[in-house]
């Protein structure tokens, strides 16, 4: 792909698994809203070389991954049309580690969308290392997508959630959120949750004067301005604003009940920035019911 065509492609990680396939159905569909090409994409990863490599290549192993690589790729874009006829698909295998090839490929990419869980990990597994790696260090927002459990459809209907902690990268996480839900005509909920720790859980009173009233209602205001700006630029998309007494995870699950996307920044306040996903968005990864977007700044 040239360098004009970049950043127009959405990038989908193809493994074999079953969750791939519905990586890229949803990002056929995405494709189609957005006016973009699919790009589907698998990284062969050989086996290590060892003392074993020589009679490894010789007993045609590395042909025919590669060969099973291009099969997936093929079926991937079956699937891909399937759920979004007419839509452009391009298909490319590149021989490397999957997540840094992701990751590399991401640059090029508007989008990433992988499936939570690929061909290895084991069964209780909620979300597998590629998925995370990518969303952790990918170039352009990365979408995982889930549903209640692993071998889940994403649900289809429903309003986007997206969690404002008032960062700068939740910023770039509320613009990519508008902008989803105007393509699909949903409403966004913003929800801002104010309290890292459980007051309720920790005293049963507050050990100290604080008028935790007074506190939620100044959120609410701070909530309110920061998002009128986002009002004025997206007049079509249906805002409601939720402030919520409650740690962010817990929040943000309770009010994405019935929703089809959370989207959230790769990390908050909280994290330091040498990390490349914070606790809230690594733990929404494992126990979302939807898919979720992870935006993080170019
Ligand atoms: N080799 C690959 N090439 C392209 N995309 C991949 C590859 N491996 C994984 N992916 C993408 O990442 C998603 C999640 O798979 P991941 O590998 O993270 O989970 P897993 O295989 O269950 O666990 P793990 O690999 O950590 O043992 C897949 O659905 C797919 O979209
Ligand atoms: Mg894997």
């Amino acid at each position: 792909m040239n360098d004009t065509a970049a950043h127009h492609s959405i990038l989908v990680g193809v493994d074999g698994s079953a969750s791939a396939l519905r990586a890229a159905r949803w990002a056929a569909q995405e494709a189609a809203r957005r006016n973009m090409p699919v790009h589907l994409f698998h990284a062969c990863v050989l086996p290590p070389l060892g003392p074993h490599t020589a009679a490894v290549t010789e007993a045609g192993i590395v042909e025919a991954l590669i060969e099973q690589g291009h099969q997936w790729l093929r079926e991937a874009r079956r699937e891909a049309w399937d759920a979004a006829p007419g839509v452009q698909v391009q298909t490319d295998l590149r021989v490397g580690a999957a997540a840094q090839e992701l990751i590399n490929e991401s640059a090029r990419a508007r989008l990433v969308v992988l499936g939570s869980r690929g061909l290895g990990g084991f069964a209780g597994m909620l979300v597998g290392s590629v998925a995370v790696g990518v969303a952790a260090h990918g170039d352009c927002p990365v979408i995982v997508v889930r549903g209640r459990l692993p071998e889940d459809e994403p649900p289809t209907g429903g309003p986007i959630v997206v969690g404002v902690d008032g960062s700068a990268i939740s910023d770039d996480a509320v613009e990519f959120a508008f902008e989803e839900a105007g393509l699909r005509a949903v409403p966004l909920i913003a929800v801002h949750t104010w309290l890292d720790i459980s007051v309720a859980e920790t005293w049963s009173t507050p050990p100290f004067d604080v008028d935790l009233d007074a506190i939620e209602a100044d959120e609410r205001r701070l909530l309110a301005e920061r998002m009128a700006g986002w009002r004025e630029k997206y007049p079509d998309v249906e805002l409601r604003q939720e402030v919520v007494r409650d740690r962010p995870l817990r929040g943000l699950l309770a009010q994405a009940e019935g929703a089809q996307l959370i989207v959230v920044g790769s990390r908050g306040r909280g994290a330091f920035t040498g990390m490349g996903l914070g606790s809230t968005s690594q733990a929404l990864l494992h126990h979302s019911e939807c898919p979720v977007a992870v935006v993080r700044p170019r």
